[in-house]
């Protein structure tokens, strides 16, 4: 079998960044871990897990809304981590609002949409390649409003069809909400082809950068885009925790999303007032612990460098796609020029699930099933497909062990 590198991909610090992520060496099934679902979830660094146990250990308390030192520490260092966050992305610390993750932020906005935006009529443009989180949302506020959800095509690559998507522009539609890179395909959209197309018809963007968050360096205000979502754990960082990102004057004119204390400014039985953006969005008490750890993350990403990190994923996908297309009946489920790490396939007539649970046993874990994508499934008329997703600290080491390991379980079950 021909397994052998040709192209040996070298980040100097693979193992110095391993040496970073415990989890990583442990052995699965008498073999040690390969961990390749990161569109799913990422590991999390010494660092990230350190900063955590700081604050439970030394300086756990409620945040904004306490005198004594410990609430004051807990509050500088939640705030420090929003400044973490508004760094990372190039936007002002203000218009950044912690949510519980991507999910979570795109319902902030859909819901502000469905309450003063939405009209009988209206229309809210996603694409066939979303998560599911960015269609649901949407769902939900067209039917409410009689509004329509209109879809931009792909191509059999599993590339948007700009020319649709032209097309659809009209002073109907109130939003264009799409994902960044595609977490099934691995297709990195032309994000800013997107938004300058809309914003020349004076329509808002949103990206879902769930994905583009960990691979690629992300500057909002650059894009020039209207709102974004992400979430911390798929950047090295804790779960339940994201963010929305909003231009100032959306923030300014989107209506709260939950009620409870942090977003008031002042409140009587006949009305309320609202605190300034971001707390207007942030009811009851936040993740702080979450926060202090996603900032903790970005810190780490940010010295390792998101340039660095880009080059050294885009080496490893060019290795791991020419070395799965060894593989005989072996077919490529997105195949866009411009992508990244989330490689899909299928197997000749194998279920993504019985290939799974083979590499599992070879201690390989890859995710399976439909990636919460069902209708980019129906579109290549597909069940689900294999899913590798890769992460800076994974190596052609591991991708070799990938494809010997998809061979073999083909093998067994053919
Ligand atoms: C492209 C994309 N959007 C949204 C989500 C939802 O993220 P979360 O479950 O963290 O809210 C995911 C998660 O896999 C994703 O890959």
């Amino acid at each position: 079998m021909e397994t052998t590198t040709q192209t040996h991909v070298i980040w100097p610090d693979v193992e110095l960044i391993r040496n970073d992520f415990p989890i990583l060496r442990q052995s699965v099934n008498g073999n040690p871990l390969v961990y390749l679902d990161n569109g799913a979830t990422t590991q999390k660094p010494v660092q990230v897990i350190r900063s955590m146990q700081e604050y439970y250990t030394g300086y756990n308390s409620n945040v904004h809304r306490g005198v004594h030192t410990l609430s004051q520490k807990a509050t500088s260092a939640y705030e420090a981590a929003r400044q973490q966050v508004a760094a990372f992305i190039g936007a002002q610390q203000h218009e950044v609002v912690f949510t519980k993750g991507t999910t979570d932020a795109i319902n902030l906005v859909a819901a502000g949409f469905r309450r003063e935006y939405l009209k009988a009529g209206d229309e809210v443009i996603i694409s066939t390649m979303e998560h599911h989180s960015n269609i649901v949302p949407w769902q939900l506020a067209c039917e409410e409003r009689n509004a329509k959800l209109k879809v931009i095509p792909i191509t059999d690559h599993g590339e948007l069809d700009m020319e649709a998507f032209e097309s659809m522009l009209n002073p109907r539609v109130k939003i264009v909400s799409v994902a960044w890179i595609s977490n099934t395909l691995g297709t990195i959209n032309p994000v800013k082809d997107i938004i300058a197309l809309a914003h020349a018809q004076g329509i808002p963007v949103l990206l879902d950068a769930a994905q583009a968050a960990p691979h690629l360096p992300l500057k909002v205000h650059d894009l020039g885009v209207d709102f974004l979502a992400l979430s911390a754990h798929k950047v090295y960082g804790p779960t339940g925790i994201g963010i929305l990102y909003g231009k100032e004057s959306w923030l300014n004119k989107l209506p709260p999303y939950q009620g409870g204390g942090d977003m008031i400014k002042h409140v009587t039985f006949a009305k309320t007032t609202y605190n300034e953006p971001p707390l207007k969005f942030e009811a009851g008490t936040p993740a702080i612990c979450e926060a202090i750890g996603f900032g903790a993350a970005l810190a780490y990403v940010s010295q390792l460098g998101l340039h660095k990190i880009q080059a050294y994923e885009h080496q490893l996908t060019t290795y791991a796609i020419e070395q799965l297309k060894t593989i005989p009946g072996l077919r490529l489920i997105g195949e866009a020029k411009n992508r990244a790490g989330a490689i899909s396939f299928l197997v000749g007539d194998t279920h993504p699930s019985d290939v799974g649970v083979l590499l599992d046993q070879q201690g390989i874990a890859v995710r399976t099933g439909h990636h919460c994508t069902q209708p980019l499934m129906e579109r290549f008329n597909i069940p689900g497909t294999v899913r590798a997703s890769l992460a800076v600290y994974n190596t052609t080491g591991e991708i070799d062990k990938l494809v010997e390991g998809v061979r073999k379980a083909v093998a067994l079950l053919g």
